[in-house]
């Protein structure tokens, strides 16, 4: 397996490009099952849990093309009886499930493998099956799957959900728009890939208002068609690179993105001295009069989010004091804490809260990336260490950040993978 060896870095400075959004392409290809016309997706970021979409779309009878030179896919269903999930590719990425609304919604029938534990927490999906109940499915679970069934078109209804899951909103939102009927999505999840796909639905014919509110409205239609998209910038990539900037108290342009959808993190670096500029498309990050620390809470968008806080707790390692993370979506994501107690790190957890006390320095050392975004924390944390800093399992990180070697090296820093 690859792992990334990092030395300590000079202040990062020179401008890199973010990708597209994983969070919003994984959704609005699965999208694409709910039409028999052909779907082109732009700027469609080359990692492994987008290749792990794209097998699952062949498996269900699409043909697929991609261009990764491009950033392009192109879909079209030719095959509409597939109604049974891989259980090999849905093992491999929990938002595989999200294809059950879209083949529930055009061929009835959806059997997919039931999402197992996960590096950062259970995970349950039964909002999901909630939303697929009150539109009129037939929902069975046994033997590690769930099938879920219905005759003839789905019945619009009005779901409440007990938590803003983002999965659930847009599982719900993608059957609800082949559905009879009005359906409602209260307490709906709000999070900018939200918008991103009800945009995508809404070019393809479907009727929606309020994404991005708490309260979604679907009426349903006869058909949906095919159109070219291009998906958002990726805000927690983004993210992560402001982080980095700030960490090393440099100064550096984070282009493409949207500086509404970074504002929890950007409030929070402002309050701590971190100073911002907007310019073009991107964002220019300036730290290098340095910052003092401040404590964060994650909470659904437009809250802090819980995909930043592994690399806010390596920013609050370099800071004055003691500041306090309470993490309030996952219940274990200071999993990796463990791991940056190897670099010297003196973090205090219980189970939804951690105290970063200040240290004068985090120490190189071989540590291990638990998930997507601790992986990338483990890198940044590299960047301020002394020393040799080596990061293994980085398959972990390569399913959510397109280059991050390279593109951290653009800013300067000195990280070079080795292939495992
Ligand atoms: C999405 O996961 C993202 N994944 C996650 O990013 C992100 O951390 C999360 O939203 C929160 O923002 C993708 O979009 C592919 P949820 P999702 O349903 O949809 C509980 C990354 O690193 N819950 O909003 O799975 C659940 O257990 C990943 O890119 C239920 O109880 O998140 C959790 O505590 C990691 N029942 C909370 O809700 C359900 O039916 C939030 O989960 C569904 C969820």
């Amino acid at each position: 397996m690859d792992k990334l060896i990092i030395s300590k870095s000079k202040p990062l400075s020179g401008e890199i490009k973010v990708s597209g959004a994983k969070n919003s392409v994984l959704k609005i290809l699965a999208a694409t099952l709910l039409t028999d016309e052909e779907c082109v997706i732009e700027d469609v970021p080359d990692l492994l849990d987008v290749r792990v979409m794209l097998d699952l779309l062949k498996s269900l009878g699409s043909d697929v093309r991609y261009y990764p030179e491009e950033n392009r896919v192109v879909t079209k269903v030719v095959d509409s009886s597939i109604t049974d999930a891989s259980y090999e590719l849905t093992n491999k990425m929990r938002a595989s499930i999200v294809v059950m609304g879209p083949l529930l919604a055009k061929r009835k029938r959806a059997n997919v493998s039931y999402p197992g534990g996960c590096a950062i927490g259970a995970r349950p999906i039964d909002l999901h099956l909630k939303g697929f109940r009150a539109l009129g499915v037939d929902v069975h679970l046994g033997h590690g799957f769930v099938e879920a069934k219905v005759n003839g078109n789905m019945k619009g209804n009005t779901v409440y959900l007990d938590f803003p899951s983002v999965g659930a909103t847009e599982n719900i939102m993608l059957a609800a728009t082949l559905a009879d009927g009005v359906t409602v999505i209260e307490n709906a999840a709000q999070e900018p890939e939200i918008s991103d796909l009800a945009m995508f639905l809404i070019k393809m014919g479907a009727k929606i208002s309020g994404a991005g509110t708490s309260n979604i409205r679907i009426t349903g239609v006869k058909k949906l068609r095919g159109v070219t998209h291009q998906v958002i910038p990726d805000r927690i990539e983004a993210g992560t690179y402001i982080i980095a900037v700030a960490m090393t108290k440099g100064r550096a342009k984070i282009d493409n993105v949207v500086p509404k959808h970074l504002s929890p993190l950007l409030s929070k670096l402002e309050e701590a001295g971190v100073k911002f500029k907007k310019d073009g498309n991107g964002i220019i990050v300036d730290a290098r009069e340095g910052f003092t620390g401040v404590d964060v809470t994650t909470l659904p968008y437009p809250g802090f989010p819980t995909d930043l806080q592994s690399q806010f707790m390596v920013f609050l390692c370099l800071c004055k004091g003691s500041n306090t993370i309470k993490e309030t979506i996952f219940e274990n994501r200071f999993m990796f804490v463990s791991e940056l107690a190897r670099m010297g790190a003196k973090i205090k957890t219980d189970s939804s809260t951690a105290e970063v006390y200040e240290i004068p320095e985090l120490e190189g050392a071989i540590v291990r990336a638990t998930d997507l975004r601790a992986g990338a924390a483990l890198v940044l944390a590299g960047l301020v260490a002394s020393g040799e800093t080596q990061v293994l399992d980085v398959y972990h990180i390569d399913r959510g950040f397109v280059d991050i070697e390279e593109k951290l090296n653009k800013l300067g820093a000195n990280i070079k993978r080795i292939k495992g």
